[in-house]
């Protein structure tokens, strides 16, 4: 039997370069394209391991004629569309070029998938941060909770998410939602704050920074890992029908529990070191963010391995050792 072919935009973020080593061990050819960008020793780092496994093109959201041509090429079995401007307050910064990306980027793709009729499975990144200040009774968000995005990333991935689900009814292709809480791991950038927390926690306790400057410390998240959240990817592609899914713990811990245990590991008392400063306040936050994620544990058989103390471990042995 012929191999399957996978496409992944976004190839060089955390989930694409997870994704990619997930699709290979099952046996997968994977494309991906990264962006031209002036420093390329930074570009494919977290895919540098893989190159010799994987085809990589330059290609750009924004560029729907190389992106075509691509697709027609490589004539892929599955797509999965990881590329975004990921950062939700920068996305307040920028978010004309946000809404380019995350919101038409995927409508660019099955647009093409459209024209093509190729059979080709779509899966779109879409985000918990969909939900904004939306939560179910319960203080759960699922499927079915109303979105109602409190951020131009919110509203460029709902965006994204609708015209998928459009897609998908209007013109009967496979196209599927992963609506992902927020997932973590060493590959994390860091600019987003779990990273910062431990990269600048480590600096501190090495003397190499006096503090540690934040933002809302105390707002909730529903934090995974990354390594687990790229395998609900792949299962909602080979669901029978396309579908839209929750991905997530079902737990949910503000950012002041996050700094607490981290520093806590560290044996260091956070009240010494963390500012906060309003630089890293957004204009309008997300409080609360925790998913019910029953629908794909019945339908898939998908569930989280990876805890949050054993991910906060895994990334503190990963800043320490690349610290030192
Ligand atoms: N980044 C950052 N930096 N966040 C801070 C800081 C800081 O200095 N201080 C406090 N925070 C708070 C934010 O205000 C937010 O409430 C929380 O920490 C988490 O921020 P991020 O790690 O930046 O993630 P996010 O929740 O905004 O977005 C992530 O999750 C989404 C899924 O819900 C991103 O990965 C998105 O791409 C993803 O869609």
């Amino acid at each position: 039997m012929s191999k399957r072919i996978a496409f992944i935009t976004g190839i060089s973020g955390q989930d694409g370069s997870y994704l990619t080593e997930h699709l290979l061990g099952l046996g997968y050819e994977v494309h991906g394209i990264v962006r031209r960008n002036s420093v390329p020793e930074h570009q494919e780092s977290r895919i540098d391991h893989l190159a010799k496994d994987i085809n990589v093109y330059y290609g750009d959201m924004l560029d729907v004629v190389g992106l075509k041509r691509i697709i027609e090429k490589i004539a892929p079995d599955e797509i999965y569309n990881l590329a975004a401007q990921s950062h939700v307050r920068i996305s307040f910064e920028i978010p004309d070029f946000t809404a380019e990306i995350n919101a038409l980027g995927p409508l660019r793709i099955l647009e093409i998938l459209r024209e093509l009729k190729s059979g080709t499975k779509f899966y779109q990144a879409s985000s918990s941060e969909m939900f904004g200040k939306s939560v179910d009774i319960d203080d759960f968000q699922r499927e079915n909770t109303p979105m109602r995005p409190v951020s131009p990333y919110g509203c460029a991935k709902l965006f994204g998410f609708n015209i998928t689900k459009n897609y998908r009814s209007a013109y009967n292709l496979f196209a599927s939602n992963g609506i992902l809480f927020n997932h973590e791991s060493p590959r994390r950038g860091s600019n987003f704050v779990t990273s910062k927390v431990i990269k600048t926690a480590i600096q501190i306790k090495l003397g190499l920074k006096e503090n540690l400057v934040l933002g809302n410390m105390d707002s909730f998240r529903d934090w995974g890992h990354s390594k687990d959240y790229v395998k609900a990817m792949h299962l909602i592609l080979q669901h029978h029908a396309p579908d839209d899914w929750v991905v997530s713990t079902g737990e949910t811990r503000s950012v002041r529990d996050l700094v607490s245990l981290v520093f806590e590991q560290l044996n260091l008392n956070y009240h010494d070191y963390v500012i906060q400063d309003d630089k890293f306040m957004r204009p309008e936050e997300l409080p609360f963010l925790r998913g019910d994620s029953t629908k794909i544990r019945t339908n898939l058989g998908w569930s989280p391995l990876i805890s949050f103390e054993s991910m906060v471990t895994e990334m503190i042995d990963y800043w320490y050792k690349k610290l030192t």
